[in-house]
């Protein structure tokens, strides 16, 4: 199946109460765990990549290419929508054109006016081609790809006035930040949810960033409210991490040929699938493709 757009699968989602995974790659293993964790659990899936993560892996074009030859090779039949997150606006411009399917403009750190007017920008070029987009009001706080932010509760007119864009999906601070949670994190800002949710309307798919750690019932009651888009980047690596670093300490590298890259990152893969397959449970999105 080719790539599809977020805009009908997230409006889907939202409207009967379930969360699609956008789920960060940062390499071949993470692409192919993603889209086999979707394809066993039978979701749509949302594979994104940062700027940093894209430049990593060699452009914009090569994670167009890559995923479109994996949808093909591992025969995926579920709906995969290839995101860039946190774009600035020459990047989103780029990926509109390298064949990506949906795009987050991120101009969060730019005066209002001027977010607002380069949001509208990106989508009208991003729907005259049928691609989705999400904004941001008010940062998503912790460091991620070195850019760090203090988090904070995005204000309720500018999100008025960014859903008025059209956009199909909207990241609103309320209280997430990326990363690992602090000890003293406290938790989900339910009623600011609900005001967002009350202003913007019934229908608007809201995207929760920072998903990773999150008490389990905060997300889903999160879900429940609004939130059809669940981030999450940070448990996928230390999950990747804690795999290999197993492998390692225990001497399967030196053991025959365990140093081949095949093996060495195949117990890293597994952890992913299993991290993501978990995550879809929990956002409902099992059997939603
Ligand atoms: P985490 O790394 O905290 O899961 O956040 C991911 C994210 O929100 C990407 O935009």
């Amino acid at each position: 199946m080719p790539l599809v757009s977020g805009s009908e699968i997230f409006k889907e989602a939202r409207k009967n109460g379930y969360a699609i995974g956008a789920y960060n790659t940062n390499n071949l293993e993470w692409t192919q765990a993603i889209l086999q964790s979707a394809q066993e659990k039978n979701a749509p899936v949302l594979i994104q990549t940062s700027m940093g993560a894209a430049k990593y892996m060699g452009g914009y074009k090569l994670v167009v290419d890559m995923v479109n030859n994996l949808i093909e090779s591992m025969n995926i039949t579920v709906p995969v929508v290839l995101h860039l997150d946190h774009g600035e606006y020459e990047h989103a411009l780029e990926c509109i054109e390298a064949g990506y399917s949906s795009v987050m403009f991120d101009g969060s750190s730019l005066p209002f006016d001027e977010n607002l007017a380069k949001t509208k920008d990106v989508v009208e070029r991003a729907h005259a081609k049928g691609m989705s987009v999400e904004c941001e009001v008010g940062t998503i706080g912790g460091e991620e790809d070195g850019i760090v932010g203090t988090g904070e509760l995005a204000d309720i007119d500018e999100c008025i006035q960014m859903v008025n864009t059209g956009i199909d999906f909207l990241a609103c601070g309320i209280g997430n930040i990326h990363g690992v949670y602090p000890e003293n994190w406290k938790g989900l800002d339910f009623d600011h949810l609900q005001a967002i949710t009350e202003a913007v309307g019934k229908d608007v798919p809201l995207v929760l960033h920072g998903g990773s750690g999150i008490p389990q019932d905060q997300i889903e009651r999160a879900i429940t409210m609004g939130i059809s888009k669940v981030n999450v980047n940070t448990e996928f690596q230390i999950a990747f991490a804690r795999a290999t670093r197993q492998y390692i300490e225990e001497g399967k590298d030196q053991e025959g040929k365990g140093f081949d890259p095949r093996k060495l990152l195949a117990p890293g893969k597994e952890a992913i699938i299993k991290e993501a397959k978990n995550h879809i449970d929990w956002f409902g999105s099992t059997n939603k493709a």
